[in-house]
């Protein structure tokens, strides 16, 4: 008998092939494929730094950034512990060994922007609006511990306002054309997802910039934390992101 899946916005294999079928949203996706030992050789001579992520993870817990060396070697990082192998088959089978049975994923490492030395990401806030449409609500920096390779707040990455980490890679001209344009993929974004999930009325997309400045989806969270936005001085943005959010939890 055939079991039917439920959609489940847990998984981040599950939301990317969503997101992969609009062609659209598709050039923002890093190639993203399943752990196991084929796909970590492929990708990680094809791109030479990658992310490998459960497929269910939160927090930015468990995520891991991994690293082809200039001469051969390899190397990973979790948390503040780093890791060297001289050669394919060591660097794999200790990967193997923790990421155990459970599922990981290998995505294409985009090399965030940095600001004092430390990687940031941006977060869009996509709230379903009291007039019933998509609006992206909120965008806030997050700005990496100096010692991780994680932005997440549980991480001990900081909420910060985008121009203050933008200011030194952009005019204020080409940042308010790039949050425009950040705007609108968030709000697409949260398009495509309510086919899947009618009655989801808020989405967090986690956009990272390269050093074009070319946004990469780096996850779609279903839950996003509405709090960041009070780490900011100016709370205009906090107090709408409630104010929708109030709204539709009334519903
Ligand atoms: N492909 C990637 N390239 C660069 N940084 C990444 C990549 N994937 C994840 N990260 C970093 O790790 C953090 C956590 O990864 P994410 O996929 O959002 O998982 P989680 O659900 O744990 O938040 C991201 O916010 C980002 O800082
Ligand atoms: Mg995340």
């Amino acid at each position: 008998m055939k079991t039917r899946t439920v959609p489940t916005g847990q998984s981040k294999w599950y939301k990317t092939q969503l997101l992969l079928k609009n062609n659209t949203i598709k050039l923002f996706i890093p190639d993203t494929r399943k752990f196991n030992k084929r796909n970590l050789e492929q990708m990680i001579r094809s791109y030479g730094m990658i992310y490998i992520k459960p497929e269910r993870g939160t927090y930015g817990n468990g995520v891991i950034r991994a690293e082809q060396g200039e001469h051969r070697g390899f190397t990973y990082q979790y948390e503040e512990t780093i890791r060297h192998f001289d050669t394919f088959e060591a660097f794999h089978s200790s990967l193997a060994k923790k990421t155990g049975r459970r599922s990981y994923l290998i995505q294409k490492g985009i090399h965030l922007l940095k600001h004092n030395g430390r990687r940031f990401d941006i977060r869009v806030m996509v709230q379903l609006s009291p007039k019933g449409v998509w609006e992206a609500t909120g965008i806030i920096g997050r700005l990496g511990h100096p010692r991780k390779i994680v932005t997440n707040y549980h991480s001990g990455g900081k909420p910060t306002a985008i121009e203050k980490l933008l200011s030194t890679h952009l005019t204020s001209m080409q940042l308010a054309q790039l949050t425009g344009e950040l705007n609108r993929l968030g709000t697409r974004i949260a398009a495509q997802m309510q086919k899947t999930f009618p009655r989801h009325r808020q989405f967090g997309v986690d956009v990272g910039l390269d050093r074009t400045l070319k946004p990469w989806i780096i996850e779609v969270n279903m839950n996003p934390d509405p709090y960041i936005f009070n780490q900011l001085k100016d709370k205009s943005m906090y107090r709408r992101v409630m104010r929708y959010r109030r709204f539709y939890l009334k519903q």
